[in-house]
């Protein structure tokens, strides 16, 4: 059986990284977002005696999680099989776009329907949170709030379908490097609302989220004046990007990608003009019901198996 299921970038439209935890992670406070930016992912799904997982990918990708994740999901669904996967990459990667984790996901949601086995989206939690923080996240889509590691995910409102130029140079940013710019330290990890400002800031984001024009909320990302200061090109765009408009423009993740929000599309597609067009994409967000809506799509008779089910 053959399908082919979409794999969405998100944006972190918030991040606050509150300090570093017993387990060595950071604790952090996100929203995250959807974004009409996708990888495409042909499947070729064969039961089989021994199991052959094959990947032909438009790049190559040194620590590929598709491979990774189909092992852990054939693992727990205790199946066999011959696997063929043919990643067509849009996504920029190690951008803070979420490629890598979008793709483990959509592997998660897919090879159970082909096993057909329904698998609860409580399972695939757990088998997503093992391949990387931003994982669980893809099993919902659109507006959400990530907390713990970023693994632990909520639904937040919708809000509207803005415009959003997302500008990549291509400039890598080390993750670990990033967290580690930070200076966070683990005694500010978990203080309470009273405490923290950061704390207090962020639930008036995600308390105002609903209704509220982005423009209007104090976003931020952590992330940036560390990452600014050790590649100031990136401030640079972000600055561009508010002086073409954008409201606001940010950094996603621990970058390097950088956005602008749009009001229009005429507004994005003038920005878009004024960026070397290979770095930079004009998409939407992409709501929770259209991710799912575009899910069931791809899944077709499958769909009935995953948790796309409504
Ligand atoms: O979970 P993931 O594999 O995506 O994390 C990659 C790296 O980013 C971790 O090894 C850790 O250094 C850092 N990280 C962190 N705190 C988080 C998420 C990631 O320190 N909440």
């Amino acid at each position: 059986m053959r399908i082919t299921v979409p794999s969405f970038a998100k944006l972190n439209l918030d991040l606050r990284v509150l300090g570093k935890r017993a387990d060595g992670y950071h604790e952090l406070r996100t929203i995250f977002q959807t974004i009409r930016l996708k990888d495409s992912l042909g499947i070729d799904f064969e039961f089989a005696k021994q199991t052959r997982i094959e990947l032909d990918s438009s790049v190559a990708i040194a620590d590929n999680l598709v491979v990774r994740a189909a092992k852990v999901a054939l693992e727990h669904l205790k199946v066999r099989a011959s696997i063929r996967f043919e990643l067509r990459k849009q996504i920029p990667m190690g951008a803070g776009l979420g490629g890598g984790s979008s793709n483990a996901a959509a592997v998660l949601l897919a090879l159970p329907a082909l096993a057909g086995r329904r698998i609860t989206r409580e399972t695939l939690l757990l088998w997503a949170e093992t391949l990387g923080s931003d994982v669980p996240f893809f099993l919902y889509g659109g507006t959400a709030l990530g907390i713990g590691r970023g693994s632990e995910v909520y639904p937040l409102p919708d809000i509207p379908a803005y415009h959003v130029l997302v500008v990549s140079t291509g400039i890598h940013v080390s993750t670990a490097e990033a967290y580690a710019g930070l200076g966070r330290s683990v005694t500010n990890a978990l203080t309470s609302a009273r405490e923290s400002p950061i704390l207090r800031e962020f639930q008036a984001i995600a308390w105002a989220l609903n209704g509220a024009r982005l423009e209007q909320l104090p976003l931020t990302n952590d992330f940036e004046p560390a990452v600014f200061k050790t590649h100031p090109e990136l401030a640079a765009v972000v600055r561009k990007l508010r002086r073409l408009g954008g409201k606001p423009a940010r950094m996603t993740g621990s970058g390097s990608a950088v956005f602008g929000v749009f009001e229009s599309d005429a507004e994005a597609r003038q920005a878009a003009a004024e960026f070397r067009q290979a770095h930079c994409y004009r998409v939407r967000l992409l709501s929770r019901r259209q991710y799912q809506t575009q899910w069931r799509r791809a899944l077709g008779k499958a769909a009935a198996l995953s948790c796309f089910t409504s």
